[in-house]
């Protein structure tokens, strides 16, 4: 499968178009950014660890939750089916970081007794702010039963990190994910990386996630081969 038309440039990656009305394939670029976009850099290889593992998280996940992947083409593309994303992201926390943190006025670390949910409006603009299902279903983003399978498939693909990891000895702290619509079917698109997740080694707290890079804890590329070797079991290049 070629790549066709660039349809749209993000962040950190680009979606074209093919041959197939139906499909796209996903290119992962090295680009870094943090706080929507004000902190950027080129992190080398970061485009190809996202790339495989995010086809790795899919894969393992495919069993229970429908997903956009088909095929990996080259250590930057994927081939993907084409979805409407639906403009709500969908965080799963396992221990209290970042943004909950921050609101709650609580710590960082700290165990949830039970895995929370939050939904947030996919926005640039305006910064991706907090919603809930209500403005959901009444601002017509999503109806209620796709909000419904997009919790259900996160709180999924959650137990099935969690245990992935845990044989790792990595905590998953929290994660971002995205859906998309494929005619009457709810489908987990975009990825599933260290971009969108917080991954703490367990006993030392070593974050092994994209907070290397908005923190400054260190280098981000070499965290990233780091993650890429514990996984796979080879370097990247
Ligand atoms: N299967 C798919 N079909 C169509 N679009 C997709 C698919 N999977 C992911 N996307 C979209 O492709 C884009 C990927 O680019 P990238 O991750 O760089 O975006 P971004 O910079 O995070 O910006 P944003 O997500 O805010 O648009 C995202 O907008 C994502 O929603
Ligand atoms: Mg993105």
């Amino acid at each position: 499968m070629e790549k066709g038309a660039l349809l749209y440039e993000g962040k950190a990656k680009q979606v074209y178009a093919t041959q197939d009305p139906e499909r796209v394939i996903l290119h992962y670029k090295d680009d870094a950014t943090a706080f929507n976009g004000v902190k950027k850099a080129q992190i080398a290889d970061k485009g190809v660890v996202n790339c495989r593992l995010s086809a790795y998280f899919l894969e393992m996940v495919r069993p229970t939750v429908p997903v956009h992947f088909e095929k990996q083409l080259s250590p930057r593309d994927q081939l993907c089916r084409k979805v409407e994303i639906i403009p709500v992201e969908v965080v799963v926390r396992n221990r209290i970081a970042g943004s909950f943190a921050k609101k709650l006025g609580l710590a960082e670390g700290g165990l949830l007794s039970r895995p929370v949910v939050e939904l947030f409006y996919k926005s640039d603009a305006l910064n991706d702010p907090p919603v809930n299902e209500d403005a959901a279903l009444a601002l017509g983003w999503a109806k209620a039963w796709e909000l419904l399978c997009m919790r259900e498939y996160a709180l999924e693909v959650n137990r099935i990190l969690i245990g992935f990891w845990d044989g790792l000895g990595v905590d998953v702290v929290d994660f971002k994910l995205e859906f998309g619509r494929i005619g009457q079917q709810v489908v987990l698109a975009d990825e599933i990386t260290p971009d969108g997740a917080r991954l703490w080694e367990r006993g030392t707290g070593r974050h092994l996630d994209k907070d290397v890079f908005r923190r400054d804890l260190g280098d981000l590329s070499e965290t990233y081969r780091e993650i890429y070797h514990r996984v796979f079991g080879e370097q990247v290049s």
